[in-house]
């Protein structure tokens, strides 16, 4: 038996699955990474300029363009065969959560019904001074980048991304469910990132401990593949659509 259909016995048990997923999970649809999409002008800021409070109090109208230049890459780009994969394998398993660090909103997009985004989504918007929600339409900057964000109706403070800066606390309430699924699933599909980044880089260990199946699926190995119990190396979008066919033909 091969490592897929260790993985495929798993989730054919499974009652809960929880998909952990990164960057790389967006890798396919032509998103780059946080740091691969400085390239042009924004090769010249270091992230910390670009994804700080400090930085957007300092250069808002560079934050903002920054924002809208990278809302306008996610527009011309869809999810993929691993985005939708997940999406059907809520069709195969009583209950599957998706814990996100990824802020392009593709797993909802691809139909994923449970969906927590620990780090935002760049498609929402809150004020700076008191997170007040802020209805928008799509603002997309042309390619120079500084454009003035907008300010709140209600208080008057800059507008700025629904998304986690280095140094921001995560969206309490998200973060605890992440954790709570990460406890109680039967199966972790890890999928798509480095493990570098506290929190989320902690809930394979949650789920390890728990006694949940760790599986990854990375094009190389990366800070968790010591935890964890199977890794699946390459890309999210061949593994995942062939996970899910297996399970798939496990009920046909
Ligand atoms: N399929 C699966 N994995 C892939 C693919 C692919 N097609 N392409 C790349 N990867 C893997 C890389 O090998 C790497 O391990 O995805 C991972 C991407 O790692 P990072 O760029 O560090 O992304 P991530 O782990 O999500 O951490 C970035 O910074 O931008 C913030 O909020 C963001 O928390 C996130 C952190």
């Amino acid at each position: 038996m091969d490592e897929l259909d260790t993985v495929v016995d798993a989730l054919a048990e499974a009652q809960l699955v929880v998909a952990a997923t990164g960057a790389g999970m967006s890798r396919e649809s032509g998103i780059h990474t946080f740091r691969e999409a400085q390239e042009g002008l924004w090769e010249r800021y270091n992230p910390e300029e670009l994804a700080t409070r400090q930085g957007f109090q300092e250069h808002p109208a560079r934050v903002w363009g920054w924002y809208n230049y990278r809302r306008g890459l996610i527009a011309q780009r869809a999810p993929h065969a691993g985005h939708r994969a997940l999406a059907e394998l809520e069709e195969l398993v009583p209950k599957v959560v998706v814990v996100t660090q990824n802020i392009d909103g593709f797993h909802r997009d691809a139909g994923s019904s449970n969906v927590l985004e620990v780090h935002g989504n760049i498609h929402r918007f809150k004020c700076f001074e008191q997170d007040h929600p802020v209805e928008l339409d799509e603002p997309v900057s042309d390619s120079n980048g500084d454009l003035e964000p907008p300010r709140c109706p209600r208080c008057g403070s800059l507008i700025r991304p629904d998304v986690v800066w280095f140094g921001e606390m995560l969206p309490p309430g998200v973060f605890q469910d992440a954790e709570a699924a990460s406890s109680a699933c039967d199966v972790m599909l890890v999928v798509g990132t480095s493990g570098m980044v506290q929190p989320a880089a902690n809930l394979p260990l949650v789920a390890s401990a728990s006694g949940a199946m760790v599986v990854e699926v990375n094009v190389e190995p990366s800070q968790l593949t010591h935890y964890v119990d199977v890794f699946l190396e390459g890309p999210a979008g061949q593994i995942l659509p062939a996970l899910v066919a297996r399970l798939a033909a496990r009920h046909s």
